[in-house]
């Protein structure tokens, strides 16, 4: 066997990005950080980063904050339940950062891969870390063809990863293998004559590099349809906080008539049904702009944004959860990426 860590962190000592959580042992500010780029790239999340520890320093600051303060400030960085569940994590732990890892993994939010991150950086505890980056690299350099979304693969790729670190210095050696697969070993033709492992690497030997690491199919996206109604009456609109059940729950949005395809505005009037009191049947429905495409993970979104303006003194009933919000406030509200893009679209914010 090479010597596999040896190599990797003199690697890591010469070409690691210099980054702020890499500059603390502190777990509330690691925690931080690994939340945010779990699904996030580096060059994206510093900037949330930055703004989020400045504004919730210790998790007691995190834990005395509104929703929806912790939700504006995360306002675009998508999976939104990160937030909540950074947000529930803090109110729960009185204060007090948990220091062993069975404390850390029982966090909302945190599983395996995060609790090892957190336990190696901050206490430097053994626990190996495997996230996409890692599994890129040990399914090149080891040549390992098992499905790293299959049960088996996950274990394997552990199991891998435990045997390979270097016990006298886990947190160097995790943040090593991440930074060898986000800058070096990279998904689409890494420039492998820089490669430190290439002299080990079988991918590289075999010419496998571009058809690993595998996995299973693609499961297909779905497609929905929204049509959004900017109610508009006197100086404010009408919106609300999305309840639990479906995307971005907690985010705040306008009227919304989700349908089966792109429909015309007298079909969407017909299925005004749950907003009844606040679009009137006579209603003029003005088209502002769509249909605006908005991919996520797992769906792709086909939005279309309508206006109606209410009479001055309408009063009827509410629908439930509906708030009239200030021309001028509406940018104080988390909303999602995708309604924040129609709204800029038009002018609306
Ligand atoms: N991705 C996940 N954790 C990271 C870290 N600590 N540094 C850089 N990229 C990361």
């Amino acid at each position: 066997m090479f010597p596999f860590s040896e190599i990797l962190i003199a690697w890591y000592d010469q070409h690691k990005r210099d980054l702020p959580w890499r500059h603390t042992k502190d777990p509330y500010l690691i925690w931080i950080s690994e939340i945010i780029l779990q699904q996030t790239r580096v060059a994206q999340g510093l900037a949330y980063y930055n703004r989020f520890v400045h504004s919730f320093p210790s998790p007691s600051a995190l834990a005395a904050a509104t929703e929806d303060e912790v939700l504006k400030l995360w306002q675009g960085l998508g999976y939104y339940s990160r937030a909540r569940n950074l947000h529930a994590a803090a109110k729960s732990m009185n204060g007090v950062f948990p220091s062993t890892y069975e404390g850390v993994l029982a966090l909302q939010g945190v599983g395996p891969y995060t609790a090892a991150a957190i336990c190696s950086f901050a206490y430097n505890m053994p626990y190996a870390v495997v996230d996409g980056n890692v599994y890129r690299v040990l399914s090149r350099i080891f040549g390992v063809e098992t499905c790293i979304d299959s049960t088996r693969g996950k274990k394997e790729f552990l199991a891998l990863a435990q045997k390979l670190m270097d016990p006298r210095r886990p947190g160097l050696f995790n943040q090593a293998m991440m930074e060898l697969g986000a800058i070096q070993c990279v998904p689409s033709s890494p420039d492998c004559s820089l490669c430190p492992m290439q002299p080990h690497c079988v991918a590289f030997k075999k010419g496998w590099v571009n058809r690993l690491p595998q996995k299973a199919a693609k499961t297909q996206k779905t497609e929905r349809f929204f049509n959004y109604i900017y109610v508009k009456q006197s100086s404010g609109v009408w919106m609300r906080k999305r309840p639990a059940g479906d995307l971005w729950q907690g985010l705040y949005e306008l009227p919304l008539i989700e349908t089966s395809k792109v429909v015309c505005s007298s079909s969407i009037l017909s299925k005004r049904k749950a907003y009844k009191s606040l679009i009137p049947s006579r209603a003029k429905l003005h088209f502002l702009s769509g249909p605006l495409k908005h991919e996520l993970s797992h769906r792709t979104i086909y939005a279309c944004l309508y206006r109606i303006e209410l009479e001055e003194d309408f009063s009827g009933p509410v629908p439930e959860g509906f708030c009239w919000v200030e021309d001028s406030k509406i940018s104080q509200y988390p909303v999602s990426q995708l309604l924040h893009r129609l709204l800029r679209k038009t002018h609306l914010l």
